[in-house]
């Protein structure tokens, strides 16, 4: 459903006073149980990575802005439970697009998405659902802990992402591979991020998979999941070695 020539874009769903009031209550709620930022800077950097990652690919421009909402929105579950908040999160933004007048099959696109974005559990469904789960898994730096004033309270993912100093996500074409470059300082390690971000990698590779693409992840210029690129290197030295 149409109405007329109308399509919502990623400035209609920003301005609704509805989604600024889900916004800042999932910040609220997940800073008092000390998660890292899940106000305006996290939907911001998943919204715009999502939106970038659909285009380097070479979906049209409307998936792009499709993806664009469905980053903005896609945590707003949380002002409800952590716990499966990508299926209430979803459930909340089926009202709200329909209230703004999107197209039905449109806001399917969107809440699949949102509902399948969680590491646990979910799977990608579609193309801006899995774009939207390589940004959202892509956002770990230092920068997101912005209210960390009590050291002694920080635990395990507080150490691994204040070590993690740049986060820098690409979309390669020429090798198929889309490449998340993270640089760490010593303060932490790689095995500490493996620890905690496991479920991440693996649903980031799924996703990845879901374009045909190989998700690639290093950390201080290490290689750190099996690839294509490593598959080559490994069945030349197999090769070597008989
Ligand atoms: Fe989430
Ligand atoms: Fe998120």
């Amino acid at each position: 459903m149409f109405k007329g020539d109308f399509m919502v874009t990623l400035d209609d769903v920003k301005k609704n006073k509805e989604v600024q009031s889900l916004i800042m209550a999932t910040d609220k709620c997940m800073r008092i149980q000390g998660y890292p930022n899940h106000g305006i800077r996290h939907i911001g950097y998943v919204s715009t990575t999502t939106e970038n990652i659909l285009r380097l690919i070479g979906c049209d421009e409307r998936t792009a802005v499709l993806g664009s909402i469905a980053g903005w929105l896609h945590d707003i579950g949380n002002s409800i439970n952590r716990f499966d908040h990508g299926i209430t999160g979803a459930t909340m933004a089926y009202g709200i697009l329909k209230d703004l007048g999107m197209d039905y099959d449109e806001i399917n696109i969107i809440t699949a998405s949102i509902g399948s974005h969680e590491e646990t559990k979910g799977n990608p469904v579609n193309n801006v659902s899995a774009a939207l789960i390589i940004a959202d898994k892509s956002d770990a730096n230092r920068n997101r802990l912005e209210n960390i004033k009590n050291t002694e309270d920080l635990d395990m993912h507080d150490y691994v992402n204040l070590a993690i100093t740049k986060n820098f996500l690409e979309v390669d074409k020429t090798t198929k591979t889309i490449n998340l470059k993270i640089t760490m300082k010593k303060s932490s390690s790689i095995m500490d991020y493996l620890k905690i971000y496991i479920n991440r990698i693996l649903i980031s590779e799924r996703a990845a998979k879901f374009f045909d693409y190989t998700y690639v992840l290093y950390i201080n210029d290490v290689q750190i999941n099996n690839t294509v690129l490593t598959k080559k290197v490994r069945h030349s030295i197999e090769k070597a070695e008989f």
